[in-house]
């Protein structure tokens, strides 16, 4: 039996680390196991849309590296938020200083998205993408539309017609489609060109709509996307561990301290960053695809955002242990519940 794993340090290539104490408090979970992580531009106050931004964000992260008791080798992988205000100049310039890829936020679809790209299909928009193209960064995609008339578990299919769009009227822009959460968004993003890949949470591949609001509403399983149907689960599932490298790892760990959960409109996020290699292997080996773990968390992103391999290794063994109730002011995923695999 196998009971135990070494996997290349991870890429976790989408991670709400935040600003302040909470960033001080997440951080250093991912940077335990990850060589590199995305560093989500949605924060506030400051959200991250100029080079300065940037500059200033990655010297909050890089504080907070330093300040932690165990030095770990971690580079945050930094972005820009995309708006209608975004030109092309300021894609230029985030370049300039080192972001890695561009995010849009559509409007009102998620936390912090209250200045969200309004129009796809303006010029304006399109002369950013192809500033974005030009100089080789990424446009990451939070794919879901609020539309009238659509239900909160129907918005990442109807965003699908507008990638469709993009992949076509820009074929050298590397596009990646967050979270993707339904079997129909899986099977588009496998058709589309080289150009388009898909990040895969660890709690879409766990949860569905049931874990949300089934059994009482669980504030803790809230997220946008929502986790949907069970045979959208199974296609999350099999892509994550199918050896396809369109699909590779982006948690999305997206923490918000308990009072902001546990409370009317709560906010939406999964803290996934305490359990990430945890979860994942243990819903990897029950696929029977322990094998396949390595090239989701650690080679497919990095390849397709055209970076080097991680150096170094982390391990997990098999021994069961109990995930805590609350970390820091936060409330982890799978809190109180047994895991089966833990870091060595
Ligand atoms: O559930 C989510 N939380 N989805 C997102 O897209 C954003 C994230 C957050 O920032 O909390
Ligand atoms: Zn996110």
């Amino acid at each position: 039996m196998n009971d135990r794993i070494t996997l290349r340090r991870l890429d976790d290539m989408h991670c709400h680390f935040r600003i302040g104490s909470l960033l001080k408090e997440v951080l250093p979970f991912t940077a335990q196991y990850a060589g590199r992580g995305i560093a989500m531009p949605n924060t506030r106050p400051r959200a991250i849309i100029t080079g300065n931004d940037i500059v200033w964000y990655r010297d909050e992260i890089m504080r907070a590296l330093d300040e932690m008791p165990h030095r770990h080798r971690f580079e945050p992988l930094m972005t820009v938020e995309i708006r209608d205000s975004t030109i092309p100049q300021m894609i230029a310039e985030a370049h300039r200083v080192g972001a890695v890829a561009g995010k849009v936020y559509p409007l009102g679809v998620t936390t912090n998205s209250d200045e969200g790209l309004r129009d796809f299909d303006s010029e304006k928009i399109s002369d950013t993408f192809r500033a974005m193209q030009d100089v080789g960064m990424l446009l990451l995609i939070h794919g879901e539309l609020d539309r009238e008339r659509t239900l909160v578990t129907k918005r990442e299919e109807v965003f699908l017609p507008t990638l469709l769009k993009l992949a076509e009227r820009f074929p050298n822009l590397k596009i990646v489609l967050e979270h993707v959460s339904t079997r129909v968004a899986v099977e588009s993003v496998r058709q589309l060109g080289e150009n388009v890949a898909a990040t895969i949470t660890a709690h879409h591949l766990c949860l569905t709509l049931n874990d949300v609001i089934g059994y009482g509403i669980q504030p803790h399983h809230g997220c946008m996307p929502m986790p949907k149907d069970f045979d959208d689960r199974d296609a999350l599932i099999a892509a994550a561990t199918s050896g396809d490298p369109k699909f590779f790892l982006g948690s999305d760990t997206a923490p918000h301290p308990r009072e902001k959960k546990e409370c009317a409109k709560g906010a939406c996020g999964v803290y996934t960053a305490p359990v990430l290699p945890q979860v994942l292997a243990e819903v990897f080996e029950k696929a029977g695809c322990l094998d396949r773990l390595e090239d989701f968390t650690s080679r497919f992103g990095a390849e397709f955002y055209g970076l080097p391999l991680n150096d170094g290794t982390v391990s997990l063994i098999k021994s069961e242990w109990v995930v805590r109730e609350q970390i820091g002011s936060v409330v982890p995923f799978r809190a109180g519940t047994k895991l089966q695999w833990q870091l060595a």
